[in-house]
């Protein structure tokens, strides 16, 4: 008989049912060979506490975390990465043998590896970039391109106070922008990305102009559902670089796979179709 313990992982939120990440995990958990498996958990947030620290306890070695416990995870967790504290949220764990949890967050390093693979020639540093939104997404991804050193951020969004708090949080190099005028700041940068619901199914579309759009310039959606967005279609037509959202969701997965799994899963097509 053996005693080997299967590692599991899975991914807390509530909803649950509609979240892609185990088809994911489970397509690298075959791909690879390797023992383990991912399960969707519905937890609601009267229990979140007391799940996590039973989770490890069963035989889970990590977790995803997604609405609407990401940021209550950092009241729980008992060590918590630098960017996750930068960005006030959580959306990996890592149970440790000694017991500890230990959160990270690896949304901002799924959207830069989405737009590297997307954009392999962009240079950070070489131009300014547009965001869209200032919600919880919008927070990772602007960590993320001040960390690769992006000099200039335009940020727009509807509630235009929450842009001026980004900018008061993570300092000068954020330039708000009215949510009316964000056409405006398109003709300036070299990457736009929308953090917005806007143009998922069943939302509102995106309404800003985009006409100040250049040819070359690269437009990121992380909405995936569509997978091409009327934004990501309009900026193709204008001969803009666009790279999908579904990539991000895959790029945020990797770090936590390995550390969990103990193997570094590639993104290439074949991940890309197991999703969709
Ligand atoms: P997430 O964690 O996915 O970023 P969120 O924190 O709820 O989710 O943020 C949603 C973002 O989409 C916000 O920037 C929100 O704008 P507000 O701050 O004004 O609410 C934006 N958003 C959602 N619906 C919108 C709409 N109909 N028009 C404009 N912006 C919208």
């Amino acid at each position: 008989m053996s005693t080997r313990k299967i590692p599991l992982a899975g991914v807390i939120g509530n909803p649950i049912a509609h979240s892609r990440s185990p088809r994911l995990h489970r397509h690298w958990l075959r791909k690879y060979g390797l023992l383990g498996e991912y399960i969707p958990l519905h937890v609601i947030e009267d229990d979140l506490e007391r799940v996590v620290r039973t989770l490890p306890k069963m035989g889970f070695v990590g977790a995803n975390v997604t609405i609407p416990h990401k940021s209550s995870l950092m009241n729980i967790a008992d060590q918590i990465s630098d960017r996750a504290t930068l960005i006030g949220a959580a959306n990996t764990l890592i149970f440790k043998d000694d017991g500890k949890i230990y959160a990270d967050n690896t949304d901002g390093y799924g959207f830069m590896a989405n737009i590297k693979q997307g954009a392999p020639d962009w240079n950070p540093r070489a131009g300014s970039a547009a965001v869209l939104g200032a919600g919880g997404a919008a927070r990772a991804i602007i960590v993320a391109l001040a960390d690769a050193g992006v000099p200039e951020i335009y940020l727009a969004n509807r509630t235009r106070p929450k842009a001026e708090a980004l900018r008061r949080e993570f300092g000068a190099r954020i330039n708000v922008v009215d949510w009316v005028q964000a056409g405006n700041m398109l003709e300036e940068v070299s990457l736009v990305v929308n953090t917005t619901s806007l143009g998922m199914t069943g939302q509102p579309e995106l309404r800003i102009p985009l006409d100040g759009l250049r040819r070359g310039t690269i437009v990121n959606d992380i909405v995936y559902t569509p997978l091409r967005t009327p934004l990501l279609q309009t900026a193709e037509a204008m001969g803009c670089i666009t790279v999908d959202g579904l990539g991000m969701l895959i790029h945020q997965g990797v770090p936590g796979f390995e550390r969990w799994f103990g193997m570094r899963p590639v993104v290439d097509d074949a991940t890309r179709a197991a999703l969709l």
